[in-house]
C-alpha cells in the first residue's frame, strides 16, 4: 500500500490540527508515510498534498531537501558509513571496501534481498569514536571489519530486532496532546500586530 492508510489517515488528521497552518505538518506526514511503506512513495507524496491542501510539487519540493527521506525502496536496514575527515583518516575508505565485499554491493546500492542498503554519509558528530557508521541511525563506534561482519551476521539472524528497528520506524513514544492544551496559535495571516517582546530589567545580563 502506497497511500497512507485509514489509521494513519486518522493520524495524519491529528497531527495537522496540531498546527495554525495545515501545510506546517508536512514534515511529520512524510515521517508518518515513511513508517509506513520503508520509503516515500510518489503516491503518498499525492496523498499528503491532497491531505494538507498544497500541490505535489510543494511536497516533493520540501521532501528532497532532507536526506532522511527515501524515494525508491530502501533496504529493512540502511547502513551510513561516515567519509568524512576524521573516519577518513582512520580507515573508512577500507571499511566501506570491506562492506561492498560483505554485503556483495555497491554503495549506493541494495542487497537482491531486500536486506541492506549501503551509503556513504557525511560526518555523524562522533568523530573521536571513528570510524564510525549508523544502522537506521543508531550508531556504532570504531568499527572494524570483523565488528563489521558481526553486525551483519546478527542484523541478518534477527539478535538486534529490539535495539534497532526497521528503517522508517519513528519513536514509540507517541504525543497525543489533550485539546484543552492546546496553544491556540492563530493562522499567521490573521496577525496584524507587531510581536510582544518580554521585557527585560535594566542591567539584566541573561
Ligand atoms: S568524521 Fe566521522 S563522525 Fe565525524
Amino acid at each position: 500500500m502506497s497511500r497512507l492508510n485509514d489509521s494513519n489517515v486518522l493520524l495524519a488528521h491529528e497531527i495537522i490540527e496540531r498546527y495554525p497552518r495545515k501545510k506546517s505538518a508536512l514534515i511529520p506526514l512524510l515521517h508518518l508515510s515513511q513508517e509506513q511503506n520503508g520509503w516515500v512513495t510518489p503516491e503518498a507524496m499525492r496523498h499528503l498534498a491532497e491531505l494538507l491542501d498544497i500541490t505535489p510539487a510543494e511536497v516533493i519540493g520540501t521532501a528532497t531537501f532532507y536526506e532522511m527521506f527515501k524515494f525508491e525502496p530502501v533496504g529493512k536496514y540502511v547502513i551510513n558509513v561516515c567519509q568524512t575527515m576524521s573516519c577518513a583518516l582512520l580507515g573508512s575508505d577500507g571499511l566501506m571496501h570491506h562492506a561492498e565485499q560483505k554485503l556483495g554491493i555497491k554503495a549506493g546500492s541494495t542487497t537482491e534481498d531486500g536486506m541492506f542498503t549501503l551509503e556513504p554519509a557525511e560526518c555523524q558528530a562522533a568523530c573521536t569514536e571513528a570510524p564510525t557508521l549508523q544502522v537506521n541511525y543508531r550508531h556504532r563506534y570504531r568499527v572494524t571489519n570483523d565488528s563489521f561482519d558481526q553486525l551483519v551476521d546478527d542484523l541478518r539472524a534477527g539478535n538486534l530486532d529490539g535495539e534497532i528497528p526497521p528503517h522508517g520506524t519513528l519513536g514509540r513514544n507517541r504525543q497525543h496532546i489533550p485539546a484543552e492544551k492546546f496553544v491556540g496559535a492563530p493562522d499567521p495571516d490573521d496577525v496584524s500586530d507587531g510581536p510582544v517582546w518580554i521585557p527585560v530589567s535594566v542591567g539584566d545580563d541573561s
